[in-house]
């Protein structure tokens, strides 16, 4: 480990006692002492005490510049307060019904206006649309296998969890990756379903297409891989993907979990051009209340309206979900908020260039609408297999060095990227440069001084 790892750790372990106690006590009754797995991280895990704005407090009472935001499920930011008012009105007149009310035809017009697409049905979570939205295609063709991209994060259900982090000699070939559960209690049968392609890589698509003709239902991706930092698709590899699709009868799912509402005001399909047949939606836009969506042509939802594809959920159109989601549609992702965020981004992407020059850092700086990371790689990364190759400990003190200094840059983990919120200010971003100019000529000299050759990650 690093000398200015080492030092870096014991400066959190210093700040944030507290959360080091209320973590050993949840060890005791919750599995790695947190409710979902991406939470835990050594030595422990930062505890919350409240949040509101671009920031939150820890137990101990220090101040965080928040660019975790739930895994940019906050582009809102916290208690946007258009949202509050929108949800503290609907807390008083029932939380939920699970019959029809009247802020369901308003949402869904909303998000149709928005995306290409002609009708939705409502969930709670992105593994949820995803899970609905590969079924849906299963039925609309009548194939059961589904493609999607080695590296790729689409949610928990048996569909999804294949290939999401495999790793060397498992993964087999990059033109033709084996498919690789994601964990235990995943069936056989869901690998045999799920064939994997190489992301920027067409010909493994189109080899894919070859190898099981008219079997493939769908191609799921996320239009950014967004579970490697943040790898752009080359120029063409989307339309291409269109192409593919259309030729061989099979659906194009775009996973907008994360690039729905972060990327800009028409999502992936109107930052890219590219309409896809389907698209699941969920995170940002709840505005910090659990939502999610999926939706299509009016053609393929037939097949929910005409009973032969299931889909229900007690909590789907909870009037406070609900209401959370019009106040966010409506007053949060707006036009001219995505221009406030454009602004905040480019400052903050320059503002790391300069630095990275100046420290002779190797690694680069990519960003995306209200997304961004800092990519610690001699050169840029186009598929999972090249972000594999990671310094982790350079990457922890750029992290613990960052949250040291009041800012939690991104998410704890390799693979996740920064987001900046609608109520993110200029001051915030100052701060948040500050720090990194701190922490940045640690890394570079951490970088210099490297004896060992750089690993592979685990996670
Ligand atoms: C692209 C993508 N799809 C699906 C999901 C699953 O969403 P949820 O955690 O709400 O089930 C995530 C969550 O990180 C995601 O990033």
């Amino acid at each position: 480990m690093y000398p200015e790892l080492q030092k870096e750790i014991s400066t959190f372990e210093k700040r944030t006692p507290k959360s080091a106690e209320a973590h050993k006590k949840n060890l005791k009754r919750i599995p790695l002492g947190v409710a979902s797995n991406y939470r835990a991280y050594d030595p422990y895990p930062i505890f919350v005490k409240d949040a509101s704005g671009s920031k939150f407090r820890d137990l101990d009472g220090n101040e965080y510049i928040d660019h975790n935001l739930t895994f940019g499920a906050l582009m809102a930011g916290h208690c946007h307060p258009a949202v509050m008012k929108a949800v503290e009105k609907r807390l008083t007149t029932g939380t939920m019904y699970g019959m029809p009310h009247d802020m369901e035809w308003e949402l869904a017009e909303e998000i149709c206006q928005r995306f290409p697409i002609e009708m939705v049905r409502f969930g709670n979570s992105g593994t949820e649309a995803t899970m609905h939205a590969v079924r849906l295609a299963r039925a609309a063709t009548g194939r059961d296998k589904i493609l999607k991209f080695e590296g790729a994060y689409h949610g928990l259900h048996d569909a999804a969890l294949v290939s999401v982090k495999p790793h060397a000699p498992d993964y087999g070939d990059i033109n033709a990756p084996t498919s690789v559960t994601g964990g235990l209690g995943v069936p056989k049968a869901s690998l045999e379903n799920v064939t994997i392609a190489t992301f920027n890589d067409l010909a493994s698509v189109e080899n894919r297409f070859k190898q099981f003709p008219g079997q493939i239902a769908a191609i799921i991706l996320e239009p950014i891989l967004m579970n490697v930092g943040l790898c752009m698709p080359k120029p063409g590899f989307l339309q291409g993907l269109r192409e593919i699709a259309t030729k061989n009868g099979a659906l194009l799912i775009f996973d907008e979990v994360k690039t729905g509402a972060k990327l800009g005001w028409g999502g992936a399909s109107e930052y890219f051009n590219v309409k896809p047949d389907m698209i699941c939606l969920a995170k940002s836009i709840g505005g910090g209340l659990p939502l999610a969506a999926f939706g299509t042509s009016k053609a393929v939802m037939s097949l929910i309206s005409d009973h032969k594809v299931f889909h229900g959920g007690t909590y789907n159109t909870n009037p406070v979900s609900m209401a959370a989601g019009l106040a966010t549609f409506r007053e949060v992702l707006t036009r001219e908020n995505y221009a406030h965020v454009e602004k905040l981004s480019s400052k903050l992407t320059e503002g790391y260039r300069k630095t990275v020059a100046k420290v002779g850092l190797q690694g680069y700086i990519v960003s995306a609408g209200a997304n961004g990371a800092l990519m610690l790689y001699p050169k840029e990364i186009v598929n999972y297999r090249d972000w594999e190759k990671i310094d982790v400990d350079l990457w922890r003190l750029y992290w613990f060095g960052m949250v040291n200094r009041g800012v939690m840059a991104q998410p704890y983990w390799w693979d996740e990227q920064w987001t900046i919120s609608v109520q993110h200010t200029e001051a915030d971003i100052d701060k948040h440069l500050a720090a990194f100019a701190d922490v940045a000529p640690l890394l570079a000299k951490a970088q210099q001084e490297r004896t060992e050759p750089v690993g592979v990650a685990t996670h």
